[in-house]
């Protein structure tokens, strides 16, 4: 069997597509433009790569894009500032503070204190609890891109077995309970799991978001899965080609040849967090006009 490839960059332009026809109406209508703050503190080169990449896109769906970049020694106190201003700003929509912080600041204090109406990350308090108990608020943008591209291989979930492996308020715990909310049986792994081959064996959709270069293997999978995989990991050059390359938590060659469906590194779940992160920034917009 060869698993049915999930073209996350096509879906993540369908996605950015919708969302420019929404902006575009909404300007038809006389109502203001969408606007995303991202909030950069210091010069990681990873970091620095996702901010351009979603100021670029923030401005090609037609919304209005504020980059706040901070010096690494600033302080917890300027960026808190900051964040105070982006809160009472209304031209703005959403917030981001990309992550990781430097060392020093308390990012927990950060997240904390953006409004939770403008939180289109999903990680303030409020947001987790209103996931947690099913009640509408901001969704994580990575776990929500997920959602989006299992709908686009099976409508429904219902009693499905998922393993979600990796338990971080990023990814892993809202996946799962997004999961739940589909009707799924979840199983939450992690790296002090017991046998994770066999609780992954068991898996109708797995979704493998860790950080270690394709520890999953083919051998851990059930035939006809569905496999998600949230990994980008950079391997160092080749000594053959000389070319570094990008690879996800799953061993993609092995696992194509038992799987269902599965999502490639680069192409897969990476291309959904920015189009979602755009689909939560609209939906804040339209929150607030209706608050208006
Ligand atoms: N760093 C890596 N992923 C993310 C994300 O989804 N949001 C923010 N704010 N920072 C990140």
């Amino acid at each position: 069997m060869t698993a049915t490839i999930i073209d996350g960059k096509a879906i993540a332009a369908a996605v950015r597509a919708e969302i420019e026809a929404a902006v575009a109406a909404r300007r038809a209508r006389g109502l203001r433009q969408p606007g995303l703050a991202v909030v950069l503190v210091g010069d990681d080169p990873a970091s620095d790569v996702y901010v351009r990449a979603k100021a670029r896109q923030t401005v090609e769906v037609g919304m209005l894009s504020f980059e706040h970049r901070l010096p690494a020694t600033a302080t917890e106190q300027d960026i808190l500032d900051l964040v105070a201003r982006l809160n009472a700003d209304e031209k703005v929509d959403g917030i981001l503070v990309q992550l990781p912080l430097p060392p020093g600041i308390d990012a927990q204090r950060v997240l904390c204190a953006i409004v939770p109406d403008k939180d289109v990350d999903g990680f303030h308090p409020q947001n987790a609890g209103r996931l947690a108990l099913g009640l509408p608020g901001f969704v994580p943008c990575t776990p929500l891109g997920c959602i989006r591209l299992l709908a686009s291989v099976k409508t429904d979930l219902a009693g499905l077995h998922a393993v979600v492996v990796g338990r971080s308020n990023i990814v892993g715990k809202p996946m799962a309970q997004l999961l739940l909310a589909k009707d799924c049986t979840v199983t939450m792994a992690h790296s002090r799991t017991i046998a994770l081959p066999e609780v992954c064996r068991q898996a109708d959709i797995l979704v493998a978001a860790v950080g270690r270069p394709e520890m999953i293997r083919g051998a851990w999978l059930k035939p006809g899965a569905i496999v998600l995989d949230v990994g980008i990991n950079r391997l160092p050059p080749d000594a053959g080609t000389g070319k570094a390359r990008l690879v996800g938590d799953v061993a993609f060659e092995e696992a194509r040849r038992v799987a269902g469906a599965i999502t490639p590194v680069p192409g897969g779940v990476g291309p959904m967090t920015i189009a979602c992160l755009l689909q939560n920034t609209l939906t804040s917009a339209e929150r607030q006009d209706r608050a208006a």
